[in-house]
C-alpha cells in the first residue's frame, strides 16, 4: 500500500522536532504532502524540511484541510482550536490526529467526543505516553502482585528558564484549563489510568509557584479509582526551585510492588518486588525497558495509521474518550482546590 499523505497544521515546535522526524522515519507509511501555520514564514521553513513544493505550504486552514492529495490531518494548535478542527475534518471526510490535551475547556471536550461518537472517521488524539514502552513491561507484573491497592504518582522537576516550550505565549497565557497541569499531566495521567485504571474523585490542592506559568502549575492530590477500592496520590508539578527531575508510579499490591521509573528520559525501568509480607519478599527485579526516543509518537502514528486503512476508528487506542478523561481529571483538581480539597467526582461521558 502507498504511504498515507499527511497535511501539517501548525508547524511549531514539536510539529518540527518530532512530528516530522516521525514520519521520516517511516516512509512506507506516511508522507507529508502539505503545512499549514498562521505564520507563513515558519510554515515555509518546515515545508523546505519537509521537502514540500510552494503550493503545498499553505497560510489559510480551509486550503490545506480541502486539498485532495491530503488524506490524513495532523493537527499541532494551541488546545481551543481543536474543536474548529474536528469540524473541518468531518466535512471533508478526513482523519484527524490532534495534539494533546483534547479540548481547552470541558465543554470543547464534551463536544469533541460526541462528534466523533456520530462519525466514521477517525479522530484521535496524540497521547503518546498511551503507548510507552514501560506500560507492556509493567501490565504482567502487575498481575503477579494483585490485587493492587494503591499507587503514588510523582512527577515534579526544578523550573527551567530556558524551555522552549514554556516560552511558547500560548502557554504563557493559557486559554486551555490548567496551563501546564493539563498541558503535561494528562501525559501522566495518560500512564496512571492506563495502568492503575480511571480515576473516579480526587481531593486536590493547587497552587500557581511561577508567574511565568500564567496559571496554577502544581498539583497535589489524593485519589479514588473507579470501580475498585484502590486509592492513591497524584503529584505533579515543574515549578520548584532546583531538585531533580522525579518521574515515578509506585503501584503497591497484596502481593509485591511495580515502580515504574521514568526519571531518566534515556534509562527508563520498571522495578518489581513479589511476595505477601517483608518475611516472604524477594530481591528486587530490575526489568529494562526498550528505549523511545519519540516517546511513543511512532506507536501512536502507526496505531493512526492502521486504524485508517482498516477502515475502523476502535482501532485506535487513544480516542477522543479516553483523552476526555485525563482532561476531566484536570477539572476536577482545580474545582477541587477552588473547594480546599474538597473531595469532588470527575466527570464522566
Ligand atoms: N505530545 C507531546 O509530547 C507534545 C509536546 C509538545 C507539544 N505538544 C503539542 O503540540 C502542539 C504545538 O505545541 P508546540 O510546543 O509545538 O508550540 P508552538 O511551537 O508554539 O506551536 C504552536 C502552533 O500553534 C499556532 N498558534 C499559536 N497561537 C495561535 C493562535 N492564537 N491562533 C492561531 N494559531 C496559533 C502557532 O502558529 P504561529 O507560528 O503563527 O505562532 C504554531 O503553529 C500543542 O497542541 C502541544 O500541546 C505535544
Amino acid at each position: 500500500m502507498a504511504p498515507l499523505n499527511v497535511g501539517i497544521i501548525g508547524t511549531g515546535i514539536f510539529a518540527t522536532d518530532r512530528h516530522l522526524p516521525s514520519y521520516q522515519e517511516m516512509p512506507d507509511k506516511f508522507k507529508v504532502v502539505a503545512a499549514f501555520n498562521r505564520t507563513k514564514s515558519k510554515a515555509v521553513a518546515f515545508g523546505e524540511k519537509a521537502g514540500l513544493s510552494k503550493d503545498k505550504v499553505y497560510d489559510d486552514l480551509a486550503g490545506i484541510v480541502n486539498d485532495p492529495e491530503v488524506q490524513m490531518l495532523d493537527m499541532l494548535l494551541p488546545a481551543q482550536f481543536n474543536l474548529d478542527t474536528v469540524k473541518r475534518a468531518i466535512e471533508a471526510g478526513k482523519p484527524v490526529l490532534l495534539e494533546k490535551p483534547i479540548a481547552a475547556t470541558m465543554a470543547q471536550a464534551r463536544e469533541i467526543v460526541k462528534l466523533a461518537d456520530s462519525v466514521d472517521t477517525p479522530i484521535g488524539i496524540a497521547e503518546n505516553w498511551l503507548y510507552l514502552p514501560c506500560i507492556d513491561v509493567a501490565r504482567p507484573l502487575l498481575e503477579k502482585i494483585g490485587p493492587i491497592v494503591a499507587f503514588t504518582h510523582n512527577s515534579t522537576g526544578p523550573f527551567v528558564t530556558q524551555n522552549k516550550y514554556l516560552s511558547t505565549s500560548w502557554r504563557q497565557n493559557p486559554e486551555h484549563i490548567g496551563g501546564f497541569l493539563s498541558d503535561g499531566g494528562v501525559h501522566q495521567l495518560a500512564l496512571v489510568t492506563e495502568l492503575v485504571g480511571e480515576i473516579a474523585s480526587v481531593s486536590a490542592l493547587t497552587r500557581q509557584v511561577r508567574k511565568e506559568s500564567g496559571t496554577v502549575d502544581i498539583v497535589f492530590s489524593t485519589v479514588e479509582m473507579r470501580n475498585s477500592d484502590i486509592i492513591g496520590t497524584f503529584t505533579y508539578g515543574s515549578a520548584f526551585g532546583a531538585t531533580d527531575k522525579s518521574v515515578f508510579l509506585k503501584i503497591y499490591g497484596k502481593n509485591g510492588t511495580v515502580v515504574v521509573e521514568l526519571s531518566d528520559k534515556k534509562k527508563p525501568v520498571v522495578k518489581a518486588r513479589f511476595g505477601s509480607t517483608a518475611e516472604e519478599g524477594s530481591e528486587e527485579e530490575i526489568h529494562s525497558v526498550p528505549l523511545d526516543d519519540t516517546f511513543g509518537v511512532n506507536a501512536e502514528f502507526l496505531n493512526f495509521h492502521d486504524t485508517i486503512v482498516k477502515k475502523d476508528k476502535n482501532v485506535f487506542k487513544s480516542t477522543p474518550r479516553v483523552a476526555f478523561h485525563h482532561l476531566a481529571c484536570v477539572a476536577a483538581f482545580l474545582e477541587s482546590s477552588e473547594k480546599n480539597g474538597d473531595h469532588v467526582k470527575v466527570e464522566s461521558i
